[in-house]
């Protein structure tokens, strides 16, 4: 795995003694900190840029994502800022965008590109011409690279820069795009300024319409964004038009930033307020162990509030407010209620959501997604061994799901880090402050005809908001919620299939490892095996679901199996094929006691399997007999002592009784011949036993 980088704090020093280059500065634009702009912010402090930042808290008439023209606010805002630097002639500035940029590498790089370049102002160039294809004709021809000058970057002598943006008499609204590219197309002033375009992406890499061009280049400890059709590395990365997303996606590589990236300093977890909010969309198996492991949590209940959509539960929080299925509120509906419910809250630190289907086993969740300091911040989780998660690692044009290159390696945690995507779901973490800001918007669950899930990832990607995926610890899993019937008193029990490990949590003893190693196998009879099978649960489910159906069988020999002749005597019983568990207990005898009798008694299948009643007025008792079997398990399903006396099981040839049977626990012992054995009378209350008969 890859290592998380060295100390944040080592990082952050080593860089802090630099000076900064001298004669660079950086000029941006922001009036707004979003998350993109702090991104450039962390990414020029990386590489030691010298930044200063126009027009921040100013607010923006510039124009926005729906009109492409606009952007004069930023030459305006340029040519106040370049009067008083006009007169050094040395000083180099860039002047840059910040919301979607990211620097690649650091200024003596740029410098040297800058003046290879030749030119006293260099501007980064595109593929497409805008915003007046008109122009096109006026456009020197080029050889080799890019055509179009793109206005998102630029750099330049302070004096060439002042000339440049000298005759700007525009409004805030209008283009500086158009502006730049008219005083470019102006021969005169072309030669006049001395501006080149950086045809070929040395220092300017503008994402639209260049996505194929570009790759990540891994190499040691450092990653570069490569332009394979230039073979050049570019300084700049802007992620202009509709390649934000794109740019989000080389962002977790260049720089490494979350590597030196500080959490939050005031992380007193048992101060902050978290509002749960616990979705229960659709029939879940598995919800007492939901409901247990979010007991568990490791967070103040005191500092907990519950908000949960269709179900009930726990006493102990703070507050907890129940929306059931008779208030017929939909999905999205339920989540903006939520979510809500935070927001106007002014006590409310974090709102976390969580659906029924997650299987959070990181007691810790909670405090590790506070630590990481971030807006909105879900913990990976995914289907047991599959690639399926909350997470997508990139887009597909029409807005649905696309794999990411490295979206099997998170999944998988070959890479571990703070992912910055384009889609989570299921569980996720959001700050109030967040809610009541950019996400101030009531209803963030509906966006056309999205489902809620997505619908929310689109608002969120709207606002600007990055939504981050944590893989740096194990959080848990998804349960697959196909295939659950809800027809049977205990649903769980057939899950054996569709959610193998979590049906093994429920219902298989916890000893049951160490039986399987050996250990805690017991043989209280000549080849009478004895170990533990079951979880109390697993016995309790099992007795109830057979009492539900209540078809026991008679027990006298017109019983069509009896005649069959796979039973030798006659039991109260009913089979598992009878309530249509058949398929899911060889399942269960293959995956956990096959793998036990490969080491006792090898190579056997089964036959036949049963849950026997035993009671003192009914059959108290079972006539000695040999099984139709050649080896036969037999599990206590109850407590002997508790819910019933008597019973147990003799095997007369060696004088042998087991009459203390313990709940959970199976008897393994052979068939035919040698063991021929009887039921010893139950005396008092009812008794049941779960049987297989098994054969070659
Ligand atoms: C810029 O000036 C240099 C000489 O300093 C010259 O070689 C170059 O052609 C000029 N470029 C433009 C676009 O005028
Ligand atoms: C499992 O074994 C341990 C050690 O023998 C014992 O303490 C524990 O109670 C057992 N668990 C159950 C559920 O019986
Ligand atoms: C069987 O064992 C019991 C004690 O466990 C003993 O009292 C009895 O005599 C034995 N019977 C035979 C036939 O050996």
């Amino acid at each position: 795995q890859d290592s998380p980088g060295p100390a944040p704090q080592l990082m952050m020093c080593l860089l802090c003694f630099l000076p900064y280059a001298e004669n660079l500065l950086v000029l941006t634009v922001a009036t707004k900190q979003t998350e993109g702009f702090r991104r450039f912010r962390r990414s020029a402090q990386f590489f030691n840029y010298k930044v200063q930042v126009l027009g921040l808290d100013e607010e923006w008439k510039g124009g926005d994502d729906k009109k492409p023209a606009g952007g004069g606010q930023k030459v305006r805002l340029l040519k106040t800022a370049l009067k008083q630097y006009a007169d050094d002639a040395d000083l180099i500035i860039l002047f840059i965008e910040s919301y979607d940029v990211l620097f690649a590498s650091g200024p003596t790089e740029l410098l040297k590109k800058f003046k290879q370049a030749k030119s006293k102002v260099v501007f980064s160039a595109e593929n497409y011409i805008y915003p007046d294809r008109k122009l096109e004709a006026k456009y020197p021809q080029v050889r080799d690279g890019k055509r179009f000058l793109g206005s998102g970057g630029f750099i330049g002598y302070a004096p060439n820069l002042k000339k440049l943006v000298e005759e700007w008499k525009g409004q805030d609204d209008d283009s500086d795009q158009l502006f730049y590219t008219n005083v470019f197309l102006d021969p005169e002033k072309r030669e006049n300024i001395n501006i080149s375009l950086d045809h070929r992406s040395r220092i300017f890499q503008n994402l639209n319409g260049a996505l194929d061009e570009v790759v990540l280049k891994f190499e040691n400890a450092r990653v570069r964004a490569r332009n394979l059709l230039y073979d050049t590395l570019p300084v700049v990365i802007h992620g202009n038009g509709p390649t934000k997303l794109q740019l989000n996606y080389l962002g977790n590589y260049i720089p490494q930033i979350w590597t030196f990236e500080t959490g939050c300093t005031v992380c007193d977890e048992g101060l902050q307020m978290i509002l749960i909010g616990i979705f229960i969309e659709q029939p879940t198996p598995f919800l007492s162990q939901f409901f247990s492991r979010l007991r568990k949590l490791h967070y103040p209940k005191q500092r907990i509030q519950l908000f949960i959509h269709n179900h009930e539960h726990g006493k102990e929080y703070l507050a907890i407010k129940v929306i059931g299925p008779d208030d017929e509120m939909e999905n999205a509906e339920a989540r903006n209620l939520g979510m809500d419910l935070c927001r106007k809250d002014p006590d409310c630190d974090y709102y976390f959501s969580l659906d029924a289907e997650v299987v959070l086993k990181n007691t810790e969740t909670l405090r590790i997604l506070i630590e990481q300091n971030k807006l909105v911040i879900a913990p990976l989780v995914s289907r047991h061994e599959k690639l399926w998660s909350n997470f997508w690692g990139a887009l597909s044009p029409d807005g649905y799901y696309a794999r990411s290159e490295d979206y099997v390696d998170i999944v998988q945690r070959r890479r571990v880090g703070l992912w910055n995507v384009p889609y989570i779901s299921s569980v996720y973490m959001v700050k109030a402050s967040t809610l009541r800001s950019e996400l101030d918007q009531g209803d963030l669950f509906h966006s056309g005809k999205l489902d809620a899930d997505m619908a929310f990832c689109h608002n969120v990607r709207n606002q600007g908001v990055f939504m981050y995926l944590t893989n740096r610890h194990q959080f848990g899993h998804i349960l697959s919620l196909e295939n659950y019937q809800t027809n049977h008193l205990h649903n769980d029990l057939w899950q054996i299939f569709s959610n193998p490990e979590d049906w093994r949590e429920k219902y298989i003893h916890e000893n049951y490892t160490a039986a399987l190693k050996g250990k805690l196998v017991e043989m209280p009879c000549p080849d009478v095996y004895w170990f533990p099978i079951f979880t109390d649960t697993a016995c309790d489910e099992l007795v109830e679901e057979m009492e539900h159906y209540g078809k026991w069988s008679t027990g006298d020999n017109t019983d069509s199996r009896i005649q069959g002749g796979y039973e030798n005597v006659p039991t109260i019983d009913i089979h598992m094929n009878q309530i249509g568990f058949e398929r899911e207990w060889y399942k269960f005898l293959l995956d956990y006691i096959a793998p036990i009798t490969e080491k006792l008694y090898p190579g056997y299948y089964t036959k036949l399997a049963f849950v026997v009643r035993y009671k003192p007025d009914e059959q108290p008792s079972l006539m000695p007999h040999h099984d139709a079997s050649t080896f036969t398990i037999n599990i206590a399903l109850n407590r002997v002592g508790i819910d019933y006396e008597g019973g147990g099981c003799r095997f007369l040839r060696y004088n042998c009784s087991i009459r203390a049977p313990r709940k959970g626990w199976t008897l393994m012992h052979p068939g035919r011949l040698t063991h021929y054995h009887e039921g010893l009378p139950t005396t008092k209350g009812t008794r049941y036993i779960a049987v297989s008969f098994l054969d070659p």
